[in-house]
């Protein structure tokens, strides 16, 4: 009788701090030992020379959502969660979307009901919150908060989702008071909508104008006016999908004065540029996401941004609508401008391959350092740490197996997106999670899926590690009054 389910043998272990040549073993779905000569397990995987990774957790991805425009996205929580394990990725935290009118717990029904018979990996939610309403704010969002939905992205752009400075007051002040995290798609909509008209009227409709339109510095002041808005209440806050230097800069200036602000950026604005917009008729479409890819100048300042940790997550956005279908990118046929292009762009699947190829394989950051972009900082900025994000004793065994040594051309037919294209299509990476495991459960096994449907669980999230209350009093800003009411 053996005392294991699972043994990895002869990996190097990798945590967000070290890496340490032991093996792991797994039982009742848990880490239960790291180190040497164990007994063999029910069963055993040789993992010499392989790297032995948390699944990544990918904490900002739309599945099954409806987008704001009424489109819905490609992948339902079956493919899009298949994908992302194929990726190595064992947790996904993506959106339940609220619009206006609409009860933010009815929302949350609604996405349990869509996930729970398809996801095959462990999912949370984060809400998105478009009616700050007096029962959202002083009753729902509460309650939500209280039973595991402890994040929530606010937005300062599109007609149906946007707040005005005083909602996301008033939204940043229930955040504080509960202990909640909020995420913000910070882009001026003003400016947005103001050159969009004007580049219209001029008959600019070609995908190429949404990176003009969606201007860098209409970027940088909804950061650095989120930021300010964070300040005031003395709350956390993370400005997710970073496009480039103009909100590095706002974002490095606000840790730099010891605010609590985090940023995230995404493959796309890696490995993506304005120029991929701008191909013959309405192709580009494949690439337009927001804020919009810009150019090599900003890639690698997002790059530098990484490596100096201005920012603490990288995940894919994976927002898939399809190219060449009625229902997708281009759905509104002859009278298609950049406009009606539905927004975003597919990278569930492919966010830790990117990052490993071009950025631990190529020397940009180190193996540690990518474990805590793709896994462990989540896991702690939305209270998943330390069953998630890590591999510990007491820890969900997630984990991914990478082999470096394997290459791999990306095409369309080798995902499992349920989409009609990949914006990587024909990159060469270098290394790829050849077997990925679920709380000790293999699910992929080179190339072969074995996760079955809804096998997946919902986790609650604590309350995120930066916006646990402190133990003495916070606020400090003007004689001790606190205008959040806390105190
Ligand atoms: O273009 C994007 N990023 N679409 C997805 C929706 C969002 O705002 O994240
Ligand atoms: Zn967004
Ligand atoms: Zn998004």
């Amino acid at each position: 009788m053996t005392d294991y389910d699972l043994v990895i043998r002869g990996g190097s272990v990798v945590s967000a701090t070290d890496v340490t040549e032991c093996d792991v073993a797994i039982k009742d779905g848990r880490i239960v030992a790291l180190g040497r000569d164990f007994a063999d397990g029910a069963d055993t995987i040789d993992a010499t020379g392989k790297w032995i990774l948390p699944g990544g957790i990918d904490s900002h991805c739309h599945i099954e959502q409806e987008s704001s425009m009424g489109v819905w996205t490609a992948d339902d929580f079956c493919s899009g969660t298949v994908a992302a394990a194929c990726g190595g990725t064992t947790t996904i935290i993506p959106f339940a979307a609220q619009y206006k009118g609409q009860s933010l717990r009815r929302v949350v029904q609604d996405y349990h009901a869509r996930a729970e018979a398809k996801a095959v990996i462990d999912y949370a939610f984060h809400l998105i919150i478009s009616d700050p309403t007096a029962a959202v704010l002083g009753q729902e969002l509460p309650a939500l908060i209280k039973d595991g939905y402890t994040s929530f992205k606010i937005y300062t752009t599109y007609e149906s989702l946007k707040l005005d400075d005083r909602q996301i007051l008033e939204v940043l002040a229930v955040a504080r008071r509960e202990g909640a995290m909020v995420m913000v798609h910070a882009e001026n909509h003003d400016i947005i909508a103001w050159l969009s008209e004007r580049l219209l009227a001029a008959g600019h409709a070609a995908p190429k104008y949404h990176g003009v339109a969606h201007a860098a510095v209409a970027e940088r002041e909804a950061t650095h006016r989120a930021i300010s808005l964070a300040e005031i209440v003395d709350v956390p806050l993370l400005i997710v999908h970073v496009s480039g230097h103009e909100a590095i800069e706002q974002i490095r200036w606000a840790q730099s004065k010891g605010l609590r602000v985090y940023g995230e950026t995404c493959p796309q604005y890696l490995f993506l540029t304005a120029a991929d917009m701008d191909q013959p008729g309405f192709a580009g479409a494949m690439c337009m996401c927001s804020p919009p890819p810009r150019d090599k100048a900003n890639q690698e300042a997002v790059w530098r941004g990484l490596q100096s940790r201005v920012f603490q997550v990288f995940s894919s956005d994976h927002a898939p609508y399809r190219y060449d279908d009625p229902e997708g990118k281009l759905r509104a046929g002859d009278r298609t401008t950049f406009k009606t292009v539905a927004n975003g762009v597919p990278g569930i699947e492919l966010r830790l391959p990117l990052l490993f190829s071009e950025g631990v394989m190529k020397g940009r950051i180190s193996m540690s350092h990518f474990v805590e972009l793709t896994a462990t900082n989540a896991a702690k900025l939305y209270g998943l740490y330390p069953r998630k994000g890590t591999i510990a004793v007491g820890a969900d065994a997630d984990i991914a197996i990478w082999d470096q040594s394997r290459e791999t051309t990306v095409t369309l037919d080798l995902l499992h997106e349920n989409m009609d294209y990949t914006p990587y299509e024909g990159m060469t990476l270098q290394g790829w999670p050849t077997t990925v495991i679920s709380r000790g459960e293999v699910i992929v096994d080179d190339g072969d899926v074995a996760a079955s449907r809804g096998r997946g669980q919902f986790l609650p999230c604590d309350l995120p590690e930066p916006a646990r209350p402190a133990a003495g009093p916070r606020w400090a800003a003007t004689d001790g009054f606190d205008p959040t009411g806390n105190r």
